[in-house]
């Protein structure tokens, strides 16, 4: 037991932590985006979906905690590893290194981070409904929650919508670097799938990102109200 609490708490071991939680996050972002894209299926589809995870409470409460767990430990391994290289590089200050790296993968820590306070904002919004708790009220001729009025709404306005998009688009660009780091760190790439991992990371962020960012903008263009 003490030996593989070692194991996990070394720099290996975070960044084998950090892979796995990463592609639970992931599986979890495509299908959350499945789930929501069901609003071009009307309001019905959506407020169903809605209505079977709160009344599926063996679903939904173990997915709930896997996923904080998982977003507790992506966010304490990323940290962790960031303060462990700039004290590595600070120890090195005499050595120069040029290293080719992209925007995406030196930004990581912070387009995390935002991410965060994105998706923090995100349960207030249609989660905690903080924002707006006269959503609290809104339901469908079945008696369920009418999450598609609610979004409806909750698009309508600009500003909410703009947060959203520029959200979305921090969170597609970490993944265009993450989902192929995340290969790298549990030992799947070598340099015969190098050019495929990246290029499957990067379609699935632009995947992601105009998959997501359909929803306001439907809603702003009217096509969804
Ligand atoms: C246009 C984009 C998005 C829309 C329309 C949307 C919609 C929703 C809605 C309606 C809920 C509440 C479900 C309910 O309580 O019945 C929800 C919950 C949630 N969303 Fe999103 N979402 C979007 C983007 C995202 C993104 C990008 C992330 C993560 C990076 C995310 C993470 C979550 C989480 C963690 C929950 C809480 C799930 C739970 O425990 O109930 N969402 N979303």
């Amino acid at each position: 037991m003490n030996m593989l609490l070692r194991l996990l708490t070394s720099s290996l071991g975070k960044k084998f932590l950090m892979a796995v939680t990463g592609a639970g996050l992931f599986l979890f972002v495509i299908g959350h985006l499945l789930g929501n894209l069901q609003i071009f299926l009307g309001p019905e589809a959506v407020n169903r979906y809605g209505h079977f995870l709160q009344t599926t409470p063996e679903i939904l409460w173990p997915a709930r905690v896997g996923l904080l767990a998982f977003v507790i430990i992506h966010i304490w391994t990323s940290i962790s590893l960031t303060l462990e290289n700039r004290a590595a590089r600070a120890a090195r200050y005499d050595v120069k290194e040029v290293v080719a790296a992209t925007l995406a993968s030196r930004t990581m820590i912070w387009s995390g981070l935002i991410i965060v306070a994105f998706v923090a904002f995100h349960l207030a919004h249609y989660t905690l409904l903080i924002v707006h708790p006269e959503f609290r009220d809104l339901h469908d001729a079945n008696g369920w929650h009418d999450i598609y009025r609610m979004m409806v709404l909750g698009f309508s306005n600009y500003w909410v919508s703009g947060f959203y998009v520029l959200g979305i688009g921090l969170l597609s660009i970490h993944l265009s670097h993450g989902a192929s780091a995340m290969f790298q760190s549990l030992g799947l790439k070598n340099e015969a799938y190098t050019c495929a991992i990246d290029g499957f990371a990067r379609v699935a962020a632009v995947i992601i990102f105009l998959g997501y960012i359909s929803i306001p903008l439907a809603v702003l263009a009217g096509v969804v109200k």
